[in-house]
């Protein structure tokens, strides 16, 4: 019997109960968490040593980072904005998506033209890297929190960029992709540390999770 508890970072939100079912197929599991009234924030399976809290994806990476928790579940975006020193053990083939620089058709033009233009979005350090290393385009960045979509409609930004999942947010509000920086998905990512100390068990979460995504 494990005598090390094992810890799992979840972001909460549209990964949370995908991720829950995902690893409920391989019995990792928590009765407690299936209470969606509670406001309990770590939730314990003491017969296999499991412990498991959810937190705002953006976190994630940090609790993993520092090893409040050893395994995380979250989107590659968060990853690749975070920038986090963390292993990324396995593509968990669930959550995808694309990320994008969005806009109304007519803002085309001034990404073509590499204009000086303005750029919304919840990720300042992709869009960054994107529109200076791939793009060679100056921009100027605004970073916002959440429902990005407002900024050209409001005048803050000419694009935004965000993640598009079915695109209905776009089209009812009459915005548009005008170019795809990558696909994304959710990812499970692993501490440093804790993949050699609890190497084992981390290995074979790893192995029966992708027998479960290969079915
Ligand atoms: C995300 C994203 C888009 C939307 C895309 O926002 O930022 O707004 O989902 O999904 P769709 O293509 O299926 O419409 P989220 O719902 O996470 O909330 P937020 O805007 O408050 O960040």
């Amino acid at each position: 019997m494990e005598d090390r508890y094992l810890t799992f970072a979840l972001g909460k939100g549209r990964l949370a109960d995908k991720t829950m079912e995902m690893l409920d197929k391989i019995g990792i599991s928590c009765d407690e968490m299936k209470d969606k009234g509670s406001r309990k924030l770590i939730f314990t399976n003491e017969e296999k040593k499991l412990k498991f809290f959810l937190a705002k994806g953006p976190d994630v990476p940090t609790y993993v980072e520092y090893g409040a928790a050893d395994i995380g579940v979250v989107g590659e975006d968060t990853i690749l904005e975070e920038g986090r020193a963390l292993y990324k053990v396995l593509d968990l083939g669930f959550g995808k998506c694309r990320m994008c620089v969005c806009g109304f058709p007519g803002a085309g033009e001034l990404l073509q033209r590499r204009d000086k233009i303005r750029v919304a979005s919840k990720y300042p350090t992709i869009a960054k890297e994107y529109f200076e290393n791939v793009k060679r385009q100056t921009v100027d960045i605004v970073k916002l929190n959440g429902s990005v979509e407002l900024a050209p409609i409001v005048g803050l930004s000419d694009v935004i960029v965000d993640i598009v999942e079915t695109g209905s947010t776009l089209r009812e509000n009459g915005l548009c992709v005008l170019e795809e920086i990558r696909p994304l998905s959710a990812r499970l990512v692993v501490n440093q540390v804790s993949m050699n100390v609890q190497c084992e068990r981390i290995l074979d979460i790893i192995e029966r999770l992708k027998r479960v995504i290969d079915e």
